[in-house]
């Protein structure tokens, strides 16, 4: 951004810059590789298909996944998202000829909330919603008291893109399972993959979506589906399906989708460019610079926790929440501000609802939302301390003015 200062504190919404290596991977791969794997015994479509499964296999070790192949490769972390909640309301109404139980927490993003709701008022599925605590988190017994023995899938978020809160996982896998052994448990792991230590086996998840553009600091247009035991058998029958129809490669006669994983929940050219940034982003991924974000974080709350205008949202507890901070100002519309920040200050934040109406229902802040700053591993102490002093600045304008 020549002739203006930019300083960058969304990477909630997505990273940047991107790790290093992920746009020269991109485009040699583009210029040299670009075949359609699977389509062909060519050069091209080898070179292509090498990257496929080295994106898969590189992601399935960072989640601990079984096996690759249930890394089902999608177009982002929304389509993984879709992909699981379609698939299974699809398959437990074939099963039952019932409307499916599905359970979301009440700090879910739209990815998650407006599935839900589509299927809610179509008829083919009723829809709970497990109620957080004032700092968002969600506990085993609040999506407990939400199940019965209708529940297909339960979805919570892994952490709120407005709060931080990182959701007792672990807990409310091994509660559903020990009480509720026939619901598929799904995550949202947007905010968490690549800055989190995941592992999917000890957490009894059975499904969790991912994106890449945001943790990992690969490229957008690219995620995937952890697709767990439970939910796909290696023997017997899946309980998700596939929504999207089309070419695979394999078994062409077939106008069914192939049985095997991960060609049973993929059809189309996948998109092999940003799986050439996958494989890059991961070579640089190191979980556990979080702290450092933490920390940076908790600057601006000791610089402003005293000021009764200012209002802080999410954990009071640093190590319970990843590296975003959500704020209100008295007398400031959020988005206002943001705005205010960025042509004033160069300074890029994030306002408004966030694209998570529920989750500000629950805290309060709905219709207008929250100011939220959002750190990356490339933060620092004084990027921090530029926020800090442009709300200074905006706190005392708004003194005197008054
Ligand atoms: N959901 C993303 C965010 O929180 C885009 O900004």
């Amino acid at each position: 951004m020549p002739g203006k200062p930019f300083v960058y504190l969304d990477h909630a919404a997505t990273s940047w810059p991107k790790a290093q290596g992920v746009a020269e991977a991109m485009s040699t791969f583009l210029a040299h590789e670009a075949g359609n794997p699977g389509r062909g015994g060519h050069a091209l479509a080898q070179a292509a298909q090498r990257v496929m499964d080295e994106a898969r296999a590189g992601l399935a070790k960072l989640i601990n996944a079984e096996s690759p192949d249930r890394m089902v490769l999608t177009y982002g972390c929304t389509d993984a998202i879709n992909l699981a909640i379609h698939g299974v309301v699809s398959c437990a109404r074939c099963s039952t000829g019932n409307p499916a139980g599905v359970v979301i927490s009440s700090v879910e993003h739209n990815a998650v909330g407006r599935p839900a709701e589509t299927h809610r008022c179509e008829g083919t599925a009723e829809v709970r919603l497990a109620q957080c605590d004032s700092e968002g988190f969600v506990t085993p017994e609040a999506v407990l008291e939400q199940c019965d023995e209708h529940t297909s899938l339960v979805c919570v978020t892994h952490s709120s893109n407005v709060l931080g809160t990182i959701q007792p996982i672990a807990e409310i896998g091994k509660s559903l399972r020990s009480q509720f052994p026939n619901t598929l448990f799904l995550i949202d792991a947007a905010q968490t993959v690549g800055v989190l230590p995941i592992d999917v086996r000890a957490m009894g998840v059975d499904l969790m979506a991912i994106g890449v553009h945001k943790g990992l600091r690969g490229p957008t247009g690219i995620g995937a589906l952890y697709v767990g035991p439970r939910a796909y058998p290696d023997d017997g029958e899946p309980r998700i399906a596939c929504c999207r129809q089309g070419g695979t490669g394999v078994l062409s006669r077939d106008l069914t989708m192939p049985p095997g994983l991960p060609s049973a929940l993929e059809a189309g050219t996948p998109n092999t460019v940003g799986a050439a940034g996958v494989v890059a982003a991961l070579k640089k991924t190191s979980l556990g610079s979080i702290d450092d974000e933490r920390r940076l974080l908790f600057r601006v709350i000791e610089r402003f926790q005293n000021d009764s205008r200012v209002t802080f949202f999410g954990p009071r507890d640093p190590n319970r929440r990843t590296a975003v901070l959500s704020m209100n100002i008295d007398g400031h519309d959020p988005r206002e501000l943001a705005t205010l920040l960025d042509s004033s200050f160069g300074l890029a934040t994030r306002a408004g609802l966030l694209c998570s109406p529920l989750c500000h229902e629950s805290i309060g802040t709905f219709p207008d939302g929250v100011l939220r700053i959002s750190l990356g591993p490339q933060s620092t102490e004084e990027v921090v301390d530029a926020f800090c002093d442009a709300l200074g600045a905006v706190l005392s304008a708004t003194a005197t003015t008054r």
